[in-house]
């Protein structure tokens, strides 16, 4: 048994985290904190996780931590966790960071992405932005882990094979991705643009162009080509509580055939359950549809090809809070511990929802 603690514990994916961790056969729930309901018990703020535990929320002490837990998951804002992950990694825990600030490997992105200076460059180094899908055994080594952002993610997940496999010839200076996302993708924390009458019905632009989680897919995808890759993304939000939806469009001259679209995809993902290729040809289910996702760890991946203007759209659904941050982050846990990377995750999509 490996002993968790989850920081950020009252949020939307500390939420996710402690529903998954809860189940889990390996893992043991120590500690789960918050500012704001130290003292709690969890199931008040999280009413779905009623009758499967007792736990209370409790404050942060990186120092109590240390000596009660093995590993911890953060799932705080960006430029908190910052300030609370190194008391953790300094102190020898496995940590698994949730928040943007240990995802890019140069610590000179952060005054250009997230508009602070990374106080610990020398940790970035140690971290490993964790997808198992493409870089399993690095995971599988690592004490100290970030998971992507979850648009990231989802768009990665659809776009690596296309840019891994060079013989499809892909155009790596004009990748476009179109995202649409859904409520919880903001976070637990109300404003007036996710107040329900305001956020209900939407098909909203929030970031239509300068999307910070093109900093990682491009230096995801740049390592996987050997090459500099540009992205360009743009956000929705959508009427939608879980999910996203990411299209991506490629331009290669002249177009692919499918096979061989099929054959970088099967080269990267044959061994990977938590990725399904989506591509039937009838049936109102043809193409990924994050509906078809919810509540699991699947990221279903599917493309077509427009011969006409050579344009590939590769496309991808993921549950934004399983596959795209807590499902992910306890999946890379797994390969931390040595365990088969299902451990805890098999649940079936819920249908219909
Ligand atoms: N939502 C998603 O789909 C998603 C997907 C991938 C990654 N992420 C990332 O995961 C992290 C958590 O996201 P979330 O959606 O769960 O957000 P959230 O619902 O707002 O939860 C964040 C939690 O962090 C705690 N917190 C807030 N401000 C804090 C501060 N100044 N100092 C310490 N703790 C603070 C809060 O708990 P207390 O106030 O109770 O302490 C809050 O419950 C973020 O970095 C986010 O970017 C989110």
């Amino acid at each position: 048994m490996v002993r968790v603690a989850v920081l950020g514990a009252s949020g939307y994916i500390g939420g996710e985290l402690l529903r998954l961790l809860l189940q889990h056969p390996e893992a043991e729930l120590v500690a789960a904190t918050s500012r704001t309901h130290a003292g709690e018990y969890v199931f008040r703020v999280h009413p779905n996780l009623r009758g499967t535990t007792e736990l209370k929320f409790s404050s942060f002490d990186g120092g109590g931590l240390a000596g009660s837990a093995d590993l911890a998951f953060a799932a705080l804002p960006h430029g908190e966790s910052v300030k609370a992950v190194p008391q953790l990694a300094d102190a020898g825990l496995k940590v698994i960071d949730l928040s943007a600030d240990f995802r890019l490997s140069d610590s000179r992105m952060y005054p250009v992405w997230y508009g602070y200076d990374h106080p610990r460059p020398d940790l970035l180094e140690k971290f490993v932005l964790s997808i198992p899908e493409i870089n399993r055994d690095k995971v599988k080594g690592a004490s100290l882990v970030s998971s992507p952002g979850c648009t990231a993610i989802t768009a990665i997940l659809a776009l690596a094979p296309l840019l891994k496999d060079k013989s499809l010839g892909v155009d790596r200076d004009h990748i476009v991705v179109d995202a649409k996302v859904g409520s919880s993708g903001a976070g637990g924390k109300p404003s007036l643009s996710t107040h329900f009458s305001e956020r209900f019905n939407v098909v909203r632009p929030y970031k239509p162009a300068g999307h910070r989680h093109s900093a990682e897919i491009e230096q995801v995808l740049a390592s996987l080509s050997g090459e500099r890759v540009a992205v360009s993304m743009s956000a929705h939000a959508v009427n939608m509580v879980r999910g996203i939806l990411s299209t991506s469009h490629l331009f290669v001259s002249p177009p692919p055939k499918p096979i061989d679209v099929w054959k970088a995809y099967r080269a990267m993902y044959s061994g990977s359950y938590f990725v399904r290729m989506v591509r039937d040809k009838q049936g109102p289910f043809r193409l990924p549809d994050p509906k078809l996702v919810i509540g699991s760890n699947f990221c279903d991946v599917g493309f077509e090809i427009e011969e006409r203007t050579g344009r590939l759209v590769a496309l991808s659904a993921t549950d934004n809070l399983v596959k795209g941050a807590a499902g992910n982050a306890v999946q890379s846990m797994n390969l931390m511990l040595g365990l088969d990377e299902k451990t805890g995750l098999t649940m079936a999509p819920l249908h219909p929802v």
